[in-house]
């Protein structure tokens, strides 16, 4: 397998995004907009399979994690109670030659941007986006864009923890926007002032928490390696205790090996009982769990696996491209795992004449009700099998004229370029059957 040189990938990953349809600079025909991306018809795909990977292995698969959708929108109280309203912000110097803003500990004392030594002091910049909730902007209806998706899962857990009749040890899972006013945002979807997160968080008896957070780590890792990340770009970076968030008594990055360095994928925190308790206090409304077996009340601590969804995407897009050699000629190839593929097998007619259509369409229909299928007529067929090497998918699917005849197709795998004949009545189980390979 050629590896592509570290030093382009980036560049080559961003442009073929953009050409075939994956992620678009947002607002683009107005010049874009400060770091923000839309998802196209291929990228909203890749990244809903990703969250339906991770949603499938950390609530459908599971009997001891539930789900929940909580908004977006939030009041005040709920920050100033998890410490985001005190703690979540950077300390930023101005130069008050140019007016540029930077993050005080990333510069010297001098302008990275016009070299002038008259700068301010440091102050703190808060990261939360404010807006305000109704007709009037005044302090009263102050709200912020929920900077981490896990308040919801904090301040529903008795709501959660009741109605689905769960007991400790158990997860909530919520997969949903957050929003932060990064002041350096850049490479690429890695770092956005709007994101998806997929975030759990897990409820345990205190003596259980160090046990469930090294649980957590290694199934977390799991999950990359399992979506076809090479375990080579992968890493895990316990955080040193001066680095560790306000809320967190021991954090574990994933790391990916991304072409500038490594970066983080995912935190794993042992969250203590840190927000259960902020929020007890700060509402008057008990979060304790009673445990009816043994008569006894406590506040549970929290393991929670916090991901980013769109920068897992963008790390599975970098770690499956490739270029490779077929036939003496260079094609580019995404060597995604089936699941994360935004079109997971292509239908193509091997000429656009009217003969092949009904039989070619036939086939779509039956495979659209197990896989996201392609029809690609136009082209010769190795341009059409280059097109879809290129978006990563795994398996073609060639009406010929020989099928009217002979009721088979030939189906093309994307790695190794074979192809075989099969049988109409057999191809949903053959493509069922590949995919448990
Ligand atoms: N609830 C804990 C929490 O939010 P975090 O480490 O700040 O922890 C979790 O965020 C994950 O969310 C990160 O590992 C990253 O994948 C993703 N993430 C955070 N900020 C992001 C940003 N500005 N752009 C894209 N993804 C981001």
């Amino acid at each position: 397998m050629a590896e592509a040189p570290e030093s382009t990938l980036m560049e080559k990953v961003v442009n073929l995004a953009k050409r075939r349809g994956f992620i678009f600079p947002s607002a683009e025909i107005y010049g874009g907009f400060r770091s923000t991306y839309d998802y196209g018809p291929l990228g909203v795909q890749m990244l809903r399979n990703v969250k339906n990977a991770w949603w499938r292995s950390m609530v459908q698969n599971r009997d001891d994690v539930v789900g929940l959708d909580a908004a977006i929108l939030s009041p005040p109280a709920i920050w100033a109670a998890s410490g985001h309203l005190t703690t979540f912000s950077d300390p930023m110097v101005d130069c008050r030659n140019c007016n540029e803003r930077f993050r005080a500990d990333h510069i010297g004392d001098t302008c990275p941007s016009c070299g002038s030594k008259d700068l301010t002091d440091a102050r703190d910049f808060q990261l939360m986006f404010k807006t305000h909730a109704g007709p009037v902007e005044d302090d009263g209806s102050v709200a912020y864009l929920r900077p981490e998706t896990a308040q919801g899962m904090f301040t529903n857990f008795l709501n959660v923890q009741t109605t689905s009749r769960k007991k400790p040890p158990f997860g909530i899972a919520q997969i949903g926007k957050s929003f932060r006013n990064e002041i350096t945002p850049g490479n690429f979807v890695f770092r956005t002032r709007e994101f998806e997160q997929m975030e759990m968080e897990f409820f345990v008896p205190p003596a259980e928490a160090q046990q469930w957070f090294e649980y957590w780590v290694a199934q977390r890792y799991e999950w990359y390696l399992d979506l076809g990340m090479p375990a080579e770009k992968l890493q895990l970076r316990p955080h040193d205790a001066d680095e560790l968030s306000h809320y967190s008594a021991g954090t574990t990055d994933i790391e990916f090996q991304f072409p500038w360095g490594w970066g983080e994928l995912e935190g794993v925190a042992n969250r203590t009982d840190y927000d259960l308790k902020a929020h007890s206090s700060a509402s008057g409304s008990s979060l304790e769990y009673y445990d009816q077996a043994s008569n006894e009340r406590y506040t549970p601590y929290v393991i929670e696996p916090a991901a980013g969804a769109t920068r897992a995407m963008m790390a599975f897009l970098l770690a499956a491209y490739d270029e490779d050699e077929v036939g003496g000629e260079l094609r580019t190839v995404l060597r995604l795992d089936w699941r994360l593929a935004p079109i997971q097998v292509a239908v193509l007619p091997l000429s656009k004449k009217p003969e092949l259509e009904p039989l070619a369409r036939e086939v779509l229909g039956k495979l659209q009700q197990h896989f996201y299928c392609d029809y690609d007529a136009t082209q010769s067929i190795g341009k059409r099998y280059r097109r879809q090497d290129e978006v990563g998918t795994p398996w073609c699917v060639t009406v010929d004229f020989d099928s009217l005849e002979d009721g088979a197709v030939t189906v093309r795998e994307r790695d190794s370029t074979d192809q075989v004949r099969v049988a109409l009545d057999h191809l949903i189980a053959e493509l069922i059957n590949r995919t448990q390979r």
